[in-house]
């Protein structure tokens, strides 16, 4: 492991990372309405925090110790940016549909494909010297491999890493998913290691069956995403699996500021990456900590 990676919980040396920087590409996020007031109560439970520039800027709680890995990657939305190319794709595949509900349902598959393609168009966003100027402990940077603008963002966490490291910055490598693609073990294999390759210091993707033989893959430590909201004790699961087969941790987000109990659930994945829980052990401790009022 690289010596500048000094994240870690120093006694377990594994990390548990809130994300909340779901709005740079969607917008307004369930549970990020207002940053502040999500992060706040979480943050005496996470080792580090990955916010945007936005939220980094403006919504921090004031006086904030936790440790910052800053998005700075970005520049796209889920929206199709191009509407020429999508009438352009519908007139071509739509040519002999005539029925207009058809034609429209097809309108929004082709948009759907065009945002999935362009969401791998990022840019840098943040400079390796702005990111240091603000005082944070890293960056993010997605690679988005087997999608259109794959070489597009290597390079970009190829460059970050010659950038962060100068900066003294650590630099966290994601892999980015599209819809269309599967998050199997031999593509998040492919995908991390790429990542790794590039100079991420530690690189973020997801579970999956076979997680062993991504981890076995990869040189650098990995963490662990959440995805989308599933129930907590899945969540729990699966995050049990993950640190059992070689993470090091998670950067989680949806599936602990969308819990209707973010703060146990929090400290709930907390005590399976740092003391070793069971996922029941750590479900009921789930469970008892929701029943309390919150004092935090
Ligand atoms: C996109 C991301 C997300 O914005 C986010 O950090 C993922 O967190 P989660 O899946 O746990 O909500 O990394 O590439």
């Amino acid at each position: 492991m690289s010596d500048h990676i000094t994240i870690m919980n120093e006694k377990t040396g594994r990390i548990v990372m809130l994300a909340v920087d779901h709005g740079y590409f969607q917008g307004p996020t369930s549970g990020l309405e207002g940053p502040g007031k999500t992060i706040e109560p979480l943050l005496p439970w996470c080792d580090a925090v990955s916010p945007t520039k936005g939220v980094f800027l403006r919504c921090m709680p004031a006086g904030t110790k936790t440790p910052v890995i800053l998005r700075a990657s970005g520049g796209n939305a889920i929206v199709y940016s191009d509407p020429v190319e999508l009438e352009r794709e519908l007139s071509i595949r739509a040519s002999g549909v005539a029925d207009e509900a058809a034609r429209e349902a097809m309108r929004e598959r082709i948009a759907d494909e065009i945002v999935n393609r362009e969401l791998s168009n990022e840019a840098v966003t943040v400079s390796a010297a702005e990111a240091a100027r603000l005082g944070v402990a890293g960056v993010s940077v997605s690679v988005y491999v087997g999608a259109r603008y794959q070489k597009e963002s290597i390079l970009n966490l190829a460059r970050m890493s010659d950038e962060g490291r100068r900066e003294g910055l650590i630099v966290l490598g994601i892999t980015a998913v599209g819809k269309e693609m599967t998050r199997d073990a031999r593509y998040l294999g492919l995908a991390t290691r790429i990542a790794a390759e590039h100079g991420a210091d530690v690189v973020k993707t997801y579970y999956c069956e076979g997680f062993e033989q991504v981890v076995r893959g990869c040189f650098a430590p990995i963490v662990i995403a959440g995805g989308r909201k599933v129930p907590e004790r899945e969540a729990l699961a699966f995050c049990r699996r993950a640190i059992d087969e070689g993470a090091v941790g998670v950067d989680m987000g949806r599936n602990i500021f969308q819990s209707a109990h973010p703060v146990a659930m929090i400290r709930a994945v907390r005590s399976v990456v740092h003391d070793d829980l069971s996922p029941d052990a750590a479900y009921e401790m789930f469970e008892d900590l929701s029943a309390v009022p919150l004092t935090e």
